[in-house]
């Protein structure tokens, strides 16, 4: 299966980085491209004891073996990718398409002054609204002005085409989810684009009879930064007693948190065409499953959980994430594809 889309189920946030970078590690892909809307997303990824929180570069890093790849649907902040280049040493094999689109100081500027945007959507403020609105408008620049971007400048959908057609793994890494989207989300409480798998597909340069598997990544509860319908919410409280407590990768603002939404996930498993489907956090829900490597080693209210969300979704729960370490992951690949 050489081409891999990783999809987020729910309002972001669900683990991609997580996953992408266990992907990455255990199936050594040629090619790793970011998809999505640009660095309003932060990855976490923990590897080598620390905990990076990656907005442009490719959670793939963690393999030496994989280019990295910025796809030309995703917006680039200039400062923020270059820091991150340094930060995960992948200067030799990072590319960033010549046509993404930049954010400039002053779509930062707007999307923080905008009442409407910060207040009311509760947009991360980090420009990439009004930088997709400059690129709408035919008045955006491109990564190919940019000086300090020219020796990353490549053609990404071409690199993605050219590794496809030689039957070599690439994994879309993509961000932001379902809920998010511009087109199938909970208007106007979205982001600025749409963020499901063909989007994502589109973002790299690949068309959509080149994808072979839709990974769907959904956290084994809801969680959701900024406004917006969260139909299961829980009080903060009760997540707080849950042991439940999450901050923003990019904005450090504290995460809504609620049960898990099977009717949203039914519609994110339709939209993307998932073909398998991820479940994260299952150690936060579950006591007891910290680490589990083994469907044996989970406690059997989660593993009745994810007997429910295979039965409930009808897709295949291929990964499941018991920790935020790479290798804390149970992977039944093998038994059920
Ligand atoms: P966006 O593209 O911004 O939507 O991000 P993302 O999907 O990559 O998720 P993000 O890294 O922002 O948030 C997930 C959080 O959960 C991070 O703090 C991860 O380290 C953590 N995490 C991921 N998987 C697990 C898991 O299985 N268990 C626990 N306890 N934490 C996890
Ligand atoms: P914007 O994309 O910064 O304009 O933010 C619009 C909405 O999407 C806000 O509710 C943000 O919190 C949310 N959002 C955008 N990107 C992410 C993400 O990567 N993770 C979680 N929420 C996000
Ligand atoms: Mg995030």
């Amino acid at each position: 299966m050489p081409c891999v889309i990783v999809a987020g189920g729910q309002f972001g946030d669900e683990g991609k980085g997580k996953v992408v970078a266990y992907l990455s590690l255990h199936d050594k892909p040629k090619l790793v491209a970011r998809a999505g809307v640009g660095p309003n997303a932060g990855h976490s990824v923990v590897f080598g004891g620390k905990k990076f929180g990656l907005r442009q570069v490719p959670c793939g890093f963690v393999y030496e073996g994989a280019r990295l790849l910025v796809g030309p649907g995703v917006l680039v902040n200039p400062e923020v990718l270059l820091k991150e280049v340094d930060e995960t040493g992948v200067r030799g094999r990072f590319g960033v398409d010549q046509k993404c689109a930049i954010i400039e100081a002053k779509h930062i500027e707007e999307d923080q002054k905008s009442e409407y945007l910060r207040e009311k959507v509760g947009s991360t403020g980090t420009g990439c609204g009004p930088a997709n609105v400059a690129r709408v408008n035919r008045i955006a620049k491109l990564a190919k002005e940019i000086p300090a971007l020219q020796p990353f400048l490549t053609d990404v959908p071409l690199e993605v085409n050219d590794a496809l057609s030689k039957e070599e793994l690439v994994l879309i890494e993509g961000s932001q989810g379902f809920g998010l989207s511009l087109i199938h989300g909970t208007y106007p409480y979205v982001t600025s684009k749409d963020t499901s798998a063909s989007t994502l597909a589109a973002d790299v340069g690949v068309g959509p009879t080149k994808v072979d598997e839709v990974m769907l990544v959904f956290k084994a509860y809801v969680s959701r930064v900024g406004g917006g319908p969260l139909v299961t919410e829980i009080p903060p409280e009760k997540a707080e007693e849950m042991g439940i407590v999450e901050y923003g990768t990019v904005t450090g603002r504290r995460r809504r948190i609620g049960d898990f939404d099977f009717e949203l996930a039914k519609r994110a498993v339709m939209v993307n065409g998932a073909t398998q489907v991820v479940i994260t956090c299952i150690d936060r829900l579950f006591k007891g499953c910290f680490g589990a490597r083994s469907l044996a080693q989970l406690t059997s209210d989660a593993r009745a959980f994810i007997q429910r969300v295979e039965d409930e979704l009808g897709v295949p729960v291929t990964l499941i994430s018991t920790g935020e370490r790479i290798e804390d992951m149970i992977d039944l690949r093998d038994e059920k594809l």
